[in-house]
């Protein structure tokens, strides 16, 4: 039996079908969304796991509806100045994973804000995923690889699967355990293309205004009856835990 994950990823899917059912506006299924992130992020908080990164505005996001996108813009630039209090009351490491540079100032600097405010905190370290794109992350990796080897500050040779993680937007993170997705679909949307290797899936048709910390525990305990073998045969693996 595996423990509970280190790591944690989840796309949140699902705030507009959730509001069209309600015969509501799309931006009142994302505004429930942010509820519903408060809960996931407190509850991982309280199981112990160490690093929560969920996707929140996708690279291909931005092809949405002009109104919908700076909708997403104001309620992100909203939530981030009315959390940010309660995150670091919690201890948690705020960070931000994807190309930053493409937002409105005012969003830049409180994404700045956020993450320095809470950059000596020692618990859970949530990763806020804007404007990411796994190829986009790759792209840019290797572009400061490309970088760093023209210049002499690397050599082919050391090119590792380590080194490339460190050029990534989770340099410093572990592998993602457990991947959940809500909203039904199942597919990866651009999200941690290399990080997501081996990494155990679940997805659930829940919609992500509806998912809540009994929703999170369910997953967990899902989590919990994978056997990881990472190539290995099923054997060997029960071996090296009866040890
Ligand atoms: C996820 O919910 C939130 C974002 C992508 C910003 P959606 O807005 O994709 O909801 P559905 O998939 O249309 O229901
Ligand atoms: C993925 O959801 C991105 C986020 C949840 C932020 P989408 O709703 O954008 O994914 P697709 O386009 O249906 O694959
Ligand atoms: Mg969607």
């Amino acid at each position: 039996m595996s423990e509970m994950p280190k790591h944690v990823a989840v796309i949140m899917d699902g705030n507009g079908r959730w509001a069209q059912q309600r015969g509501l506006p799309r931006s009142s299924g994302h505004q429930a969304g942010v509820k519903a992130t408060r809960t996931v992020v407190e509850q991982c908080a309280r199981r112990g796991i160490g690093m929560l990164t969920v996707y929140a505005f996708s690279s291909e996001n931005w092809r949405r509806p002009r109104k919908e996108v700076s909708f997403l813009m104001e309620l992100f630039l909203r939530s981030l100045r009315s959390e940010v209090d309660n995150l670091h009351q919690n201890n948690i490491v705020v960070r931000f994973v994807g190309e930053i540079s493409s937002f409105p100032a005012n969003l830049q600097q409180q994404i700045a804000a956020a993450t320095e405010k809470t950059a000596e905190n020692t618990g859970m370290v949530l990763n806020i995923a804007v404007n990411y794109g796994g190829r986009n992350e790759l792209v840019h990796a290797f572009s400061r690889i490309a970088t760093d080897l023209r210049d002499g500050q690397l050599q082919p040779d050391q090119i590792t699967e380590e080194l490339i993680t460190s050029y990534t937007w989770l340099a410093d993170g572990i592998d993602p355990d457990l991947f959940i997705r809500t909203g039904g679909d199942q597919r990866l949307s651009n999200f941690l293309l290399w990080h997501l290797a081996y990494t155990e899936l679940v997805f659930t048709s829940t919609l992500w205004p509806d998912f809540d910390a009994e929703e999170l525990d369910m997953a967990l305990d899902n989590f919990a009856t994978r056997q990881r073998r990472f190539g290995q045969t099923a054997e060997q693996v029960a071996a090296t835990d009866d040890n």
